[in-house]
């Protein structure tokens, strides 16, 4: 198995054009020599100024969010091109916060996968269960549902060049962090449902992080398991200490 590590910053609402520019300078030297692919997913006004700081730097940059019309009425929403045209080359798609806040569906966020894929870029889809479906026993039932539907239509070499992101809410900012068992169990069954529908190659070939809660002290261990590829990370990738789970 060759996959790359990939750490994915995902800022969320936070940072301004001016505070990013600062902080992805900042971060360029401590990351440079990471064997890991490093990103920071960002509010879409600072996607430029993220993007021209890290020019020449193994820095990529990617958008938290899209719409999934090309262009039009659709005030206040941001298209796969406008992203591509920016210059970042990644998007994060279906994260909880919009399905719970925004009240994305799982047909929209399939919709947003498709999209993003024949714009180019790479879609984080991300999945996760709730505090009660994990108590209901029905975690991976869920999760096995949430990614087949993100997935419809999308070919097996589409799948194979994407990041599928496992982020149990109840895990999301609140500094309680899945157990390693939990995460590696169902980012192993994200793993065998890809296999079931798109074969071996493909399964070995996507990346699946595990998001929620991933900090400098816990990324090594996560990190370690054999379906964990990377991570996630919200609140931990807005701090310089970023460098040590981009390093994990
Ligand atoms: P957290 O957020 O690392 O702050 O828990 C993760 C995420 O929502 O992607």
């Amino acid at each position: 198995m060759s996959r790359r590590k990939l750490a994915a910053g995902n800022w969320k609402m936070n940072k301004t054009p001016s505070e990013t520019r600062a902080f992805i300078e900042q971060m360029k030297p401590l990351v440079a020599d990471t064997e890991s692919e490093v990103l920071f997913c960002v509010p879409a006004i600072d996607i430029v100024p993220a993007v021209e700081a890290a020019k020449g730097s193994n820095i990529e940059i990617g958008a938290e969010n899209m719409y999934f019309e090309d262009k039009g009425a659709f005030t206040g929403e941001i298209s796969a091109k406008m992203i591509v045209d920016a210059g970042a080359t990644h998007v994060i798609i279906g994260h909880s916060e919009r399905r719970d806040i925004f009240g994305e569906c799982n047909q929209m966020i399939n919709k947003k996968v498709l999209k993003a894929l024949e714009a180019g870029l790479v879609p984080v889809i991300c999945c996760g269960e709730s505090l009660e479906q994990r108590e209901q026993g029905i975690t991976v039932d869920w999760i096995r549902m949430q990614i087949k539907i993100a997935l419809q239509g999308v070919t097996a070499q589409q799948v194979a060049g994407s990041v599928i992101a496992y982020e149990p809410i109840w895990a999301i900012g609140t500094g309680k962090t899945a157990t390693t068992e939990q995460a590696q169990e169902v980012c192993g069954a994200i793993r065998v449902l890809v296999e079931e529908l798109y074969g071996k190659d493909t399964a070995e070939a996507v990346r699946i992080l595990y998001g929620g809660s991933v900090n400098p002290g816990n990324a090594a261990e996560l990190f370690a398991q054999p379906d964990i590829d990377g991570g996630l990370v919200g609140g931990a990738s807005l701090k310089p200490e970023f460098e040590v789970i981009a390093k994990a």
